[in-house]
């Protein structure tokens, strides 16, 4: 049995810093974990230009310590206005590695999001020229379709289209949840990758909803049915290279979550190295942890894998019940659970 693995330095390829206090409190933990990070843009107001992202960008390496070997990878927020110019000359700049699309009102902040994704294919065709990467929320957010239906109806109804239309642009299904999920990455060339969260791997809908309501389990797009949970850890630790880490830790105040109307997100960036490793060991695939989490997903962003490593130690741990984000307490996931991974370096 391995008591150590040593792998070149992760990426998260999805990941929320927030800003302010609440940046200075979680950033860190990123940092310690990952080399880069794929950082969303959906503030209060939303990162839309290279201008915001260039901003934003500064605030998240003033809120590192400055020895953090750390690079934010910088995304805009799509929206109905978004300037198809001012994206490419992002790119172009070194500013702008991604564009995220959100449905509108489909997750936090998102209200600013697309309304009508048809009339983006200007944006996109500039994102094929210019080479800048679209994350994807998957979901629909029409008010007939079922929460637990909304991935694979997305990928239906926009997906699909987007990826026949424009076959040079680089898509990322962003948090890949359900088997339909899993089958469209599958199905879609070389130019479509899917990113899978920790806690779809952990946690199907019964973690959420059996023997009370778990605001601490509750994430967009909703963790689904088990058969969805086995057909992303089939992928997440097959080796195929078309799958990689994007945490989408997600940190909220206690109190939003612990409210009558919670908000989605979980708090995973910690420990979720630790966390996608227990589940590579479970499914006896450690040796397809390094392409998951160091090579795959750099390998599709056209980047070079991290030169520098770390180490995962075995050695019982019990992650803390609450974590101080410069004066904001947020629940971590698998609070007061014991992982059996540790990260010994970084
Ligand atoms: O659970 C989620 N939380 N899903 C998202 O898409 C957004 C995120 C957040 O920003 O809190
Ligand atoms: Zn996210």
């Amino acid at each position: 049995m391995a008591e150590s693995l040593t792998i070149r330095r992760p990426d998260d390829w999805h990941v929320h810093l927030r800003d302010g206090d609440m940046l200075r409190g979680v950033a860190p933990w990123t940092a310690r974990q990952f080399g880069r990070a794929i950082v969303m843009p959906n503030l209060t107001p939303p990162v839309t230009t290279t201008a915001m992202a260039r901003a934003y960008r500064e605030r998240i390496l003033a809120a590192l310590p400055a020895d953090a070997d750390f690079e934010p990878l910088m995304t805009a927020y799509l929206t109905d206005d978004s300037d198809p110019a001012d994206l490419a000359a992002g790119k172009n700049e070194g500013v702008l590695v991604a564009a995220k699309l959100y449905p509108a009102n489909a997750t936090t902040n998102s209200a600013h999001g697309v309304s009508d994704i048809a009339r983006l294919d200007p944006v996109f065709a500039a994102m094929e020229e210019s080479g800048l990467v679209l994350c994807v929320h998957g979901e629909v957010t029409d008010p007939e379709i079922d929460i637990f239906d909304r991935e694979a109806v997305f990928i239906e109804r926009h997906l699909e289209r987007i990826v026949r239309r424009f076959p040079r642009l680089r898509v990322v299904l962003e948090h890949v949840t359900t088997e339909e999920g899993v089958a469209f990455v599958q199905g879609s060339g070389n130019n479509v990758a899917g990113t899978i969260t920790p806690q779809h791997l952990h946690l199907n809908r019964n973690a959420m909803l059996v023997g009370g309501m778990r605001p601490h389990a509750y994430c967009l797009p909703v963790a689904k049915r088990e058969k969805h949970r086995l057909a992303l850890r089939k992928a997440a630790t097959s080796g195929s290279g078309e799958f990689f880490l994007g945490t989408d830790s997600a940190p909220h105040a206690r109190g939003d979550k612990e409210s009558a109307c919670g908000c989605a997100g979980i708090f995973n960036a910690p420990f979720a190295l630790e966390s996608y490793l227990q589940v590579f060991e479970d499914e006896d695939a450690l040796g397809n942890f390094e392409s998951f989490a160091s090579l795959d997903g750099a390998a599709f962003y056209g980047l070079t894998a991290n030169e520098s490593s770390v180490t995962l130690v075995r050695e019982d741990h019990v992650v803390p019940e609450v974590i101080d984000a410069c004066g904001t307490p947020v629940v971590p996931f698998h609070a007061g659970e014991t992982l059996r991974w540790r990260l010994a370096s970084g």
